[in-house]
């Protein structure tokens, strides 16, 4: 019996002993106990005490005891297990206790209190096994974008992603970036390559600007598994609940959209009214020790995280920027574009980002018969109703002193260093720190380092956008 068959075996026990599946801590003390190592090791891992791993596992072999109708305790489980074939794994999980345990020779006929069709009702239909037979975690994604067939290639993020969050144990991370620079799309396709590790994979929009409690409770009832729960009144109750309950499961939870509770038109740093308490939901599932993960897509982080983000901190932000020159090629390439030795000003053009290819690879089919060359003829560069909307969106949520520095810094084409700035702005040099770094973070201008000196350029598009479409005041 391997491993993976003695986890699903367990989990089929204990599933039809109280109706759910085993949470990672019960896994770990399997796991760790198969392979002869100690509960202060799971303890250390789940940031918990061996009082309570102890605990944990007592529960669990007195469940597998009753159900082997054999003593079972830590030093018997691995040659108690070994004793055991278990004769059909994948129909003891699909169709419950109608399979016989075979114990050496002899035939072990569970009682069969439950028809397969009770069993079958209870199992949720989101938790399956892969070919492997390896326990799947249970998935909702109703809010999450669909795989699409065409995924160009982040696999240098892809892998950045899953060291931070397999190997680090990161409990939170902000992706940032700006509109259509595909978060959405990464962390899509992140899930399949690490949802083996998780027992529970939730993904929530807040497009709608859910307040934080309906947040809390569609969470806290999600991870539960049931359709209502009666949650305390107050906040600080419910997110004890629900770290809890991701110290128990190992959950990864994506919230998108971020920006939508991050308010507008001023430096980055403020919630939108109604809002604010989501700051101690980031606080504290950055602070406190559990075996969740929180993915945050946003198009700028919130500002808290930056008190906690550090090289060895389980808090990091990953600003996502645009696809590889070779990546974004095989993308017009694919779109059908011609003139490609002209393809790197296009990709410069429109910063790599995949969206901004899209719409103007569509532009150029229609409007100039698929001549890239053709259409960068054209000065100034059109930006598409589609674009100029989404810019819009961007340069709304700007505060005033932004607005000014960046018309700016769009005056010219050169980058300029803080001292120029400082010498042709209005803005004082806290002012103008404060500003830059807020530009930065928001991803709408790039930093060159340059002898020693470091340059700001504000990005091409946006740049195209401020000079072309907002009048100066
Ligand atoms: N690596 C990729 N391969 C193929 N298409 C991509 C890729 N990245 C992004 N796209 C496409 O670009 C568009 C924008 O991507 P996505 O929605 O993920 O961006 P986003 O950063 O989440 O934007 P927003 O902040 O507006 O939600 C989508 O149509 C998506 O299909
Ligand atoms: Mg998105």
């Amino acid at each position: 019996m391997t491993l993976n068959e003695v986890l699903k075996f367990v989990d089929e026990i204990v599933f039809d002993k109280t109706g759910k599946h085993l949470d990672s801590l019960q896994k770990a003390i399997l796991r760790a106990t198969w392979q002869g190592e100690k509960y202060s090791k799971v303890a250390q891992e789940y940031h918990c005490t061996k009082f309570h791993v102890g605990n944990v596992a007592s529960n669990l072999w007195q469940l597998i005891s009753k159900e082997l109708k054999e003593k079972i305790y830590k030093s018997n489980f691995r040659a108690a297990m070994e004793r055991y074939q278990v004769s059909n794994i994948s129909s003891v999980f699909n169709f419950g206790r109608q399979s016989n345990y075979v114990k050496g020779n002899i035939n072990l006929c569970p009682d069969n209190t439950n028809s397969p069709q009770e069993t079958k009702q209870k199992l949720p239909t989101t938790q399956t096994t892969n070919e492997n037979n390896t326990l799947l975690p249970k998935l909702d994604l109703r809010d999450a974008p669909d795989i699409r067939k065409i995924f160009y290639d982040r696999s240098t993020e892809l892998t950045t992603l899953k060291t931070w969050i397999l190997k680090h144990r990161c409990r939170l991370i902000t992706v940032s970036g700006i509109s259509g620079i595909g978060k959405s799309t990464i962390i899509r396709h992140l899930i399949p390559e690490i949802e083996s590790n998780f027992d529970h994979i939730i993904w929530r929009t807040l497009r709608t600007s859910s307040p934080l409690n309906e947040t809390l409770k569609n969470l806290i009832e999600t991870i539960s598994n049931v359709t209502e729960i009666n949650l305390p009144n107050n906040t600080d109750a419910q997110l004890s609940m629900l770290i809890e309950k991701i110290r128990n499961i190992r959950c990864l939870i994506i919230l998108d959209d971020v920006q939508q509770i991050l308010s507008g038109g001023q430096l980055i740093s403020n919630y939108k009214s109604g809002y604010e308490n989501y700051s101690n939901l980031f606080k504290i599932i950055g602070e406190l020790p559990h075996n969740s993960c929180f993915i945050l897509n946003s198009w700028e982080p919130p500002l808290e995280i930056f008190n906690f983000i550090d090289d060895d901190s389980p808090v990091r932000l990953f600003q996502l920027t645009g696809l590889t020159e070779k990546v974004a090629r095989e993308m017009l390439k694919n779109r059908g574009l011609l003139d490609d030795e002209k393809w790197q000003d296009l990709i410069n053009l429109y910063q790599s980002n995949p969206l901004y290819l899209k719409l103007i690879g569509e532009t150029i089919k229609k409007l100039f018969g698929r001549s890239v060359a053709q259409y960068l003829s054209y000065q100034p560069l059109f930006l598409s109703d589609e674009l100029t909307n989404i810019l819009q969106l961007h340069f709304h949520r700007l505060s005033e002193l932004e607005k000014q520095l960046l018309s700016q810094l769009s005056e010219g084409e050169k980058s300029v260093s803080i001292s120029q700035l400082l010498e042709k702005s209005q803005l004082s040099s806290p002012e103008l720190f404060q500003t830059l770094l807020s530009l930065e973070r928001r991803s709408l201008i790039d930093k060159i380092i340059e002898e020693n000196q470091t340059l700001f350029i504000v990005k091409p598009v946006f740049r195209h956008y401020i000079k072309n479409y907002i009048s100066p005041e």
